[in-house]
């Protein structure tokens, strides 16, 4: 809480300063200056004076000031010396970028938003999304597209959409490519807010952006482009990072964050100011550049008329061959511009998923932030750390939940639940007062109020069970539903069964519901009363508070109120065990001929 408030006011601070200095606005942006309200003015701390250099955004939080504080391991290369790895001006290989016509859907231009820009305040900019999803993934040594890969419960690129959309930014451009289709469809390919487009050979992430170019011709505001491999991304981080750029001018900015072991990362190279002089990714870093602990997230806020156009005179000459999006930070600071970096104090929220370890580490950073919210919430867990609720699970409070309990998808848990140890439930909802045993598995059920399932129960989809029914151990259901109150406490199976309220259906009852070709529906009217080791055989009707004799097989409807026995007579041979059990030995029980035997 009180972190969010601060991110907020910082840039209100920011802009008072800047409003006392009145810097006039970059003439090449495409908007005219935007007139700013007068802010409080606040009296600036003595260090943010020291440095007035262009890529300096002298109210950034403190935390984004470069390196010169001393607190990083970071080698200083100026501007000046870094080798250029660029085309000069006008060489624009704009002919290699012919690829980015969109098959699935006629390119067009950004996609309609719910609430039209968001400029109502005279301040803020309109901004849209870009997210890079056209990657395979090398790293993962997957078959699918590591962006398909589930991160809590949802494919890894939905949590990224997801974010930006919580950050108020309504329309988004996604650029797919590798396995586009599934891409495109693990996305939600009916959303108005979305756009594709396509990038059909992965040329790198500079090529990818250029892909969308179509989308972005005309539009002035800013871009959010972000790595479609950001699962923990918070949108408060989004919104504080937006509020950032928007208040440094800077036509580009950019998230870093700080990594014990940097290694995969492009790394953030300063000049002796401390100022933003370019990316270096780690296959052409010198041993140097390598040492620097400041990475670049691949998060970053563009002006759209600073994007498109400085980027096409990046050129693919690298350790990679790919057209680094990266390039842009040089290219713009060589034109002159500044380039202001939002340096992110979370890393774990910020760090790009390339392979298995890192999928696993943001599945469990999302696993720990969802247990955290929910103990806010008034949700009890035994043990967090080893409980799995995914993103959109819903948990009411006073519930507890018992470790390595797995809640997943579209789940909804009621009031006063307990979930027991090592339960899986999916897609299901569980009313209040419920208590789940240990170790049972419930998928797309419908669970009432204060019922009691398990231990060791499977609930298979098209369960219903109204409050107060009672599912035991070894009990699998099936496409049925259990009216008020009645049990099921052992050792059964119950498939497409309609069962009424307050019947008892006994150890071991068994519905035949396939004859081999189809299914067949068994119908248990209200307080039917079911003996153990019944097998029932569909299709078949026991009325209104029939009986059930143990061990039946019942082939035919049973009337109400009646009794049913379908087992044979028992017949009882008196001393026949003393002559041919186990007691007759020694009398010649091995060569007794075995058709003596009942
Ligand atoms: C990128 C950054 C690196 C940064 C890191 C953060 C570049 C050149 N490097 O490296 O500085 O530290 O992210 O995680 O940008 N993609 C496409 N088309 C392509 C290539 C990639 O759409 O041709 C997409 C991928 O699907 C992915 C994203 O871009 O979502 C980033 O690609 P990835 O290969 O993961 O980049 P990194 O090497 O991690
Ligand atoms: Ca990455």
């Amino acid at each position: 809480m009180v972190s969010r408030k601060k991110s907020a006011r910082r840039p209100a601070r920011a802009a008072a300063r800047r409003n006392r200095k009145t810097k006039p606005r970059r003439a090449a942006r495409s908007l005219p200056a935007i007139p700013r309200p007068a802010l409080p003015v606040t009296i600036p701390r003595p260090s943010m004076s020291i440095v007035r250099q262009p890529n300096h955004f002298p109210g950034a939080p403190d935390a984004n000031h470069g390196p010169h504080h001393g607190q990083l391991n970071t080698p200083l290369h100026p501007t000046a010396t870094s080798g250029s790895s660029f085309a000069p001006r006008g060489a624009e290989g704009r002919g290699n970028l012919a690829n980015s016509a969109y098959p699935l859907r006629p390119v067009g231009p950004l996609p309609e938003a719910d609430k039209p820009g968001r400029r109502r305040d005279g301040q803020k900019r309109e901004v849209c999304a870009l997210v890079l999803a056209a990657g395979l993934g090398k790293r993962m040594h997957s078959r699918s597209s590591k962006l398909l890969h589930q991160v809590a419960g949802r494919p890894m690129v939905r949590h990224v959409i997801e974010a930006t959309r919580q950050a108020g930014v309504a329309r988004a451009v996604v650029i797919i490519g590798s396995q586009a289709e599934e891409v495109r469809r693990a996305i939600g390919d009916g959303d108005k807010r979305l756009a594709f487009a396509f990038q059909k050979e992965q040329r790198g992430t500079g090529h990818a952006v250029l892909c969308a170019e179509r989308h972005l011709r005309g539009y002035e505001g800013d871009v959010l482009i972000l790595n479609g491999d950001l699962p923990a991304l918070r949108p408060r981080t989004l919104r504080a990072f937006m509020e950032f750029h928007r208040a440094s001018e800077a036509p580009l900015s950019l998230m870093t964050t700080v990594l014990e072991d940097p290694r995969g990362y492009g790394r953030v190279i300063r000049n002796y100011a401390g100022d933003l002089s370019r990316i270096v990714e780690e296959t052409d870093a010198t041993r140097e550049e390598r040492e620097t602990q400041e990475i670049n997230c691949g998060i970053y806020l563009v002006d759209a008329a600073h994007l498109c156009k400085p980027l096409k005179r990046a050129t693919s000459n690298n350790a990679q061959g790919e057209i680094y999006l990266t390039d842009l930070i040089e290219i713009l600071r060589k034109d002159g511009r500044t380039v202001a970096a939002y340096r992110h104090e979370e890393p774990e929220e910020v760090l790009g998923v390339n392979d298995r370890r890192e999928l696993a580490a943001a599945a469990r950073a999302l696993y720990r932030r969802k247990a955290r919210d929910l103990m806010t919430a008034g949700v009890s867990f035994i043990d967090p750390d080893r409980t799995y609720v995914d993103a959109q699970v819903k948990v009411g409070r006073d519930t507890i939940i018992e470790p390595g309990a797995m809640l997943l998808g579209d789940t909804i848990i009621g009031e006063d639940v307990r979930i027991g140890a090592g339960s899986r439930v999916l897609d299901s909802s569980i009313g209040d007062g419920t208590e789940i045993l240990p170790y049972c598995v419930i998928g797309e059920a419908r669970i009432g109020r204060a019922c009691r399932i398990g231990p060791f129960a499977h609930l298979r989809p098209g369960t219903s069970l109204d409050e107060e029914a009672r599912i035991g151990n070894f009990v699998e259901t099936k496409k049925t539903h259990l009216g008020k109150g009645s049990k099921a406490n052992h050792l059964t199976y119950l498939g497409d069964a309609e069962i009424g309220r307050g019947a008892n259906i006994g150890a071991g009852t068994i519905t035949c519901n396939y004859d081999g070709v189809s299914k067949h529906r068994t119908i248990i009217e209200d307080e039917v009363f079911i003996g153990s080791d019944t097998q029932l055989v569909a299709p078949v009707r026991l009325k209104r508070g029939a009986f059930i004799a143990a061990g039946s097989t019942i082939t035919r409807d049973v009337p109400a109120h009646s009794l049913a026995l379908s087992r044979a007579r028992q017949t009882v041979k008196e001393n026949w065990a003393r002559r041919f059990g186990p007691q007759a030995k020694g009398k010649g029980s091995d060569t007794r001929p075995a058709k003596r035997r009942p």
